[in-house]
């Protein structure tokens, strides 16, 4: 569907990105590039910086005024803390999933998965509801990749977390959106249900080719499923390299005692990796 773009142009671009809120360095010059249809992996310890961040990958905040830059799939989200005039065109290419799912509690699964086509189809129809067949078969596929297709007339409510975050993550599908960035998405998950979640995605990432960043709080997940982690402290970039390396001294190394909040070494991150059945983003590491 989305297969990576045969092109040099990086998926994600930051040049330079500062965000100051009253006098609190929320971003200090983040710069990266992302290829198209890479897993990345964004962790720190709460406060970091890793919402702010996706919500400028995003266009949903504006960095400081007068530096940095954002460019999502080859064009300019923002520059120099002003938004670009074409965003919504770039927005519709880019799907959000969130730790809370916003999702519409009462409204069935489907059609909080068809809202995933409001990009597209005109104001009037998505107002009174009406979707072709054409997109409600696409959305009861997205159902059936992530695995709930038997739960699409389901209230949305009625789902585990688990359910409504797969549930959200099908909305990106219908979306058609060629780069996904999830906030935290397994943060109020049990295991299982978290497990579930970051191989839906995983599995997203490599049959579609679409580009991923995920922001968790435990390492352990971002090496089982994200060749590359890019780590924050304090809104810097402190490490940007193959997840597989961060090691619990390398992790203690970096955030000292923060190192614990990440769920790491303490908690015996290797036995997590090793003693479960093996994952795609292992193979990619090995
Ligand atoms: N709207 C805002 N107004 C003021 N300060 C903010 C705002 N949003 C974020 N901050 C501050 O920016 C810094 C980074 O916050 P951010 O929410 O990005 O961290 P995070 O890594 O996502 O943390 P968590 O793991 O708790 O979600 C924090 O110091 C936070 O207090
Ligand atoms: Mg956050």
């Amino acid at each position: 569907m989305n297969a990576a773009m045969p092109t040099d142009k990086p998926a994600i671009r930051v040049s330079k990105l500062s965000k100051t809120f009253k006098g609190c360095k929320a971003l200090e010059t983040v710069s990266l590039d992302i290829a198209p249809g890479e897993m990345v992996a964004l962790i720190g310890a709460s406060g970091s910086g890793k919402s702010t961040l996706l919500r400028h990958l995003a266009g949903l905040a504006l960095g400081d005024d007068g530096t940095g830059s954002v460019d999502v799939l080859g064009t300019r989200v923002q520059s120099r803390g002003q938004l670009a005039s074409d965003i919504r065109r770039t927005r519709s290419r880019v799907g959000f999933v969130f730790q809370q799912f916003n999702l519409v509690g009462r409204l069935p699964v489907m059609t909080n998965v068809l809202t995933g086509s409001l990009g597209r189809v005109p104001l009037w129809r998505s107002l009174t509801g009406r979707f072709t067949t054409e997109e409600r078969r696409l959305a009861l596929d997205a159902l059936d990749r992530v695995g709930i297709a038997d739960k699409s007339w389901t209230r949305a409510s009625a789902l585990s977390g688990g359910q409504q975050q797969r549930a959200a993550i099908a909305r990106t599908l219908v979306q058609k959106a060629e780069v996904i960035l999830a906030d935290e998405p397994i943060a109020s998950l049990d295991p299982v249900s978290s497990r579930r979640v970051m191989e839906t995605l995983a599995r997203i990432n490599t049959e579609d080719g679409v580009t991923v960043v995920v922001s968790l709080h435990q390492v352990d997940f971002a090496i089982r499923y994200c060749p590359r982690t890019i780590a924050l402290k304090k809104g810097a970039v402190i490490y940007d390299g193959p997840s597989a390396a961060l090691t619990p001294s390398l992790l203690r190394e970096l955030y000292g005692s923060q190192a614990e909040e990440l769920g790491t070494g303490v908690q015996g991150s290797a036995s997590f990796v090793t003693g479960l059945p093996s994952g795609l983003a292992l193979a990619a590491n090995a």
